[in-house]
Formats: C-alpha cells, structure tokens, sequence
C-alpha cells in the first residue's frame, strides 16, 4: 500500500465555489435487482439465520399520520427512510409484526420469504477467481475500457469482500501509478484497515493553491453492498477513461478525487459472514447489544434522537460524538485534505438527494440555494435513468437526524457553497 503525499499547499481566498455535501441513495432499481445477494455461506452457514418467517413488506401510509405510523413499526426494520412526504415505507418484519402490520395498513408484500431469499443469493466472489491481471489492461479507451474493466472484476455481477475489494484498488494502483494511490485512513475497531483511494490526474489544474477535493464515502451503513459497488465503479470509470473520454478528463483535472469505499469495514465484513442485515460497527456498548450507527455518531451537533434510544437499536447513535473509531478515524483524515469542496455520502436503498441539514428543520445552511441547485441539477441527471429522485434537505426529506455525516462534511471542516455536482 501506498501513502499520497499530504498536501500542504494553502488554500487560495474563501472565494474557491466549496461544498456539496450530499447523501445519495442510490436507485432502488438497482438495489432491487440483487437486494440479497448474500453472505459466503460455506464458511459462514449462519449468515442468513435468524430470518425464518421474516418478511418484507411495503406499508402503505394513506391517511395514518406519521406518529402513529412510526409506533406501528416499532420492533420493524425500515428500509425506505420514512419521509414526511413517503406515501409508503418498506419493512422487514418477524412474522408476529407483518400481521399486526395487515391488520392496520394496506399492505404489499415485496419478499414473502426473507430468510429464503437470502439462501438463494448469490455468493460474494473473489477478485484471484479471476486470475492474476490487473484492472484495466487495456485501458484508456474510453467507456469500452470502462466496461471491460467491470467486467474484469466483476463489477455489477457480484459483491466483493472487503479483502477482495483491496486487492481490486491496489490493482488499479499498479496499473495506473500516479492516477491512482491508495492509503490508510485509519483502522477500524477490528482494525482493519480502513482505505482511501485518490483518483488525481496528476496535473495541477493551473490552479493557485491546487486542485479542488471532492470526497467520496460509502459503507457506513454494513449491508447497504451496492454502495461500496458503485463506488468502485466509479472509481474504475474514473481511471480508465482519464485522456479518452473528454468530460472525465476535465473532472479529473480540475478536481482530486479521494474515495472511502468501505468505511464501516468490521460491519460489511460481519453482514458477509454472520448476518446479512448488520447495519451498524462492532464496537460494543454500554449494554451487551453491539454496535454504533456511524450514520448517527458524527460529531457536529450531535444528539442522541429521544430518550428511547438504546444500544440495541439499529440506529443506537452512540453514548457521545465521535465514540465510533471509524469515525474519529475518518473525520481526521478528511479535515487533513486541502481544498475539500465537496462531499458525498452513498447510500441504499432509495431514491433520495439529500443535503444539509438533517439535525434541525430550522436550521438552514448559508448555501441553501446552491446546494439545491445542485440537488436539482443531479434530480434531472437520475430522473433521466429512470429512476426518479427526490431532493431536498435531510430533515425535510426524512426527519430530524442528527449526527449524519453531510451535517459534518458541511459544517465542521470548512463550509462554503457549491459548484457542480458530477452527476456521482
Ligand atoms: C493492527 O493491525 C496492524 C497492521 O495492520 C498491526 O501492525 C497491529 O499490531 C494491529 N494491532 C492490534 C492491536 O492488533
Ligand atoms: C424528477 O422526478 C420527480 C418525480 O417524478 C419530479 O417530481 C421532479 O420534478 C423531477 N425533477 C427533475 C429535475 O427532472
Ligand atoms: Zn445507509
């Protein structure tokens, strides 16, 4: 592995365009297409345990207000975050909640068998399946290299583990020395590793100061996998067309791209081997429920949701900000980069664009207007795969979350308005 130099050189005036923090859930569509793709289950049979009976079901709103609606699904596992404009939300509920849910909502049900499905998802592959060459042999030749390289490795067919993934952008930093370099965030409570990849044209953009940054994380939440998958094949794109295809071109010699893939690498490791639906790390807690979720643990205006908030949830914000060692380790890491302009935070499954704030709905971000020109500016680019977004801020989008990483990248490194986003 190798380091990327630090930066030093100074940033140039407040007047470099900074800071399009959003979260980005990707295409349900695609989420769709391999919603379980699942856990090794030769070494680790237990993966998909614990699911019998469970199903997934989408609960339609209708006239019930959202405060009944959210003591309904108590105990439920919800998918699409509960938007106060959702007219559904997608659960996975035991068998005892799916009736109880019956009774009360119109109901339709999107995996009658949770446990099942699971059984019968395809196994992560690995990147030494597939021989010994690099990514990309052939590259530079525009989106058919891009192709070629995805498909070298398997991108869009399977999900990786985070070993496999390793080797994949070490590979891609032999193959395009200077283009691409990886180095260490940091380590993660299991410490493991946890990566960053810079993707940089190596030029300078003729700018003073220095290129601006962009900043790309994904897998904070464990079993969202198509996120880190995206990520990588963006990554990949981004490398191999670099010199061909004229709009990569210009991206990466105006901005230096630093990638995150897997930040919450012990949970994507543990929802590959021991259960399928892990969302948070593995830190332990103050109670024997394990687990912060890094979502929820950053450290800007952090505050625990409601007294009600217990380790044993799925959304268990941690006791204090920052308490998660990925993410101490993480926000370090980015406050050292110079010239952050934007940040982007993937995850799955939605359709939504989401930007600060989400820790109060009176709180409004100095560039409110710029952020949404861009939400809207990326709404037409989804729109036209069609899979329709929503945008909006994260508060008015979903609901009060504090602790989110946009919040963080927003307000606490640096904070200043937007340019454009890439259409990430
Ligand atoms: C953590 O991993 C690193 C190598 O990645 C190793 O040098 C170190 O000893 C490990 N620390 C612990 C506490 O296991
Ligand atoms: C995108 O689609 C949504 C949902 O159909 C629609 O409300 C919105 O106006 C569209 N926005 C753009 C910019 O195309
Ligand atoms: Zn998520």
């Amino acid at each position: 592995m190798r380091r990327f130099r630090a930066n030093s050189r100074r940033t140039h005036g407040a007047t470099l365009a900074l800071f399009a923090v959003t979260a980005l859930l990707l295409a349900a569509a695609v989420a769709h297409a391999v919603p379980l793709a699942s856990p090794d289950a030769a070494a680790t049979p237990a993966a998909g345990a614990g699911y019998a009976g469970h199903q997934v079901l989408r609960v339609f709103l209708d006239k019930h207000d959202l405060a009944s609606v959210r003591s309904a699904l108590q105990g439920t596992d919800i998918w699409t975050d509960l938007a106060l404009t959702s007219t559904y939300v997608d659960v996975r509920a035991d068998a005892a909640h799916a009736a109880q849910l019956r009774t009360q909502f119109r109901t339709e049900v999107l995996i009658a068998d949770v446990e099942a499905a699971m059984t019968a998802s395809t196994q992560p592959a690995t990147v030494s399946d597939d021989g010994a060459a690099g990514p990309g042999r052939n590259a530079v030749d525009g989106e058919v290299a891009a192709d070629a390289v995805s498909a070298k490795f398997g991108i869009g067919t399977n999900y990786l583990g985070y070993d496999a993934m390793r080797s994949m952008w070490d590979a891609m930093a032999a193959q395009w020395p200077g283009r691409v370099t990886v180095a260490k965030v940091g380590a993660s409570y299991e410490n493991r590793t946890i990566a960053a990849v810079k993707v940089t044209s190596g030029k300078d953009g003729g700018k003073e100061g220095g290129k601006k940054t962009v900043v790309v994380v994904s897998g904070l939440h464990a079993r969202e996998w198509i996120a880190p998958a995206a990520t990588i094949n963006i990554m990949s794109n981004l490398a191999s067309t670099y010199g061909t295809v004229p709009r990569v071109t210009a991206l990466l010699d105006t901005f230096d791209f630093y990638f995150v893939p897997i930040v919450n690498v012990d949970g994507y490791e543990y929802s590959m081997t021991k259960d399928r639906l892990w969302r948070k790390n593995r830190q332990p807690t103050s109670s024997s429920c394990i687990g912060i979720d890094l979502n929820r643990n950053f450290p800007y205006k952090w505050s625990p949701p409601s007294s009600t908030a217990t380790p044993c949830d799925a959304t268990y914000p941690g006791s204090k900000a920052g308490e998660a060692m990925e993410i101490t380790a993480l926000t370090n890491w980015i406050t050292t980069l110079p010239n952050l302009v934007a940040f982007y935070d993937l995850h799955a499954y939605s359709q939504l664009w989401m930007y600060p704030f989400g820790y109060a709905c009176n709180a409004q971000p100095t560039d409110a207007a710029a952020l949404a020109a861009v939400a809207s500016t990326a709404q037409a680019a989804m729109n036209a795969t069609g899979a329709p977004f929503a945008v909006g801020s994260i508060c008015s989008t979903i609901y009060e979350a504090a602790g989110s990483s946009a919040d963080w990248a927003y307000a606490a490194p640096r904070s200043h308005s937007v340019t454009r986003s890439s259409g990430a």
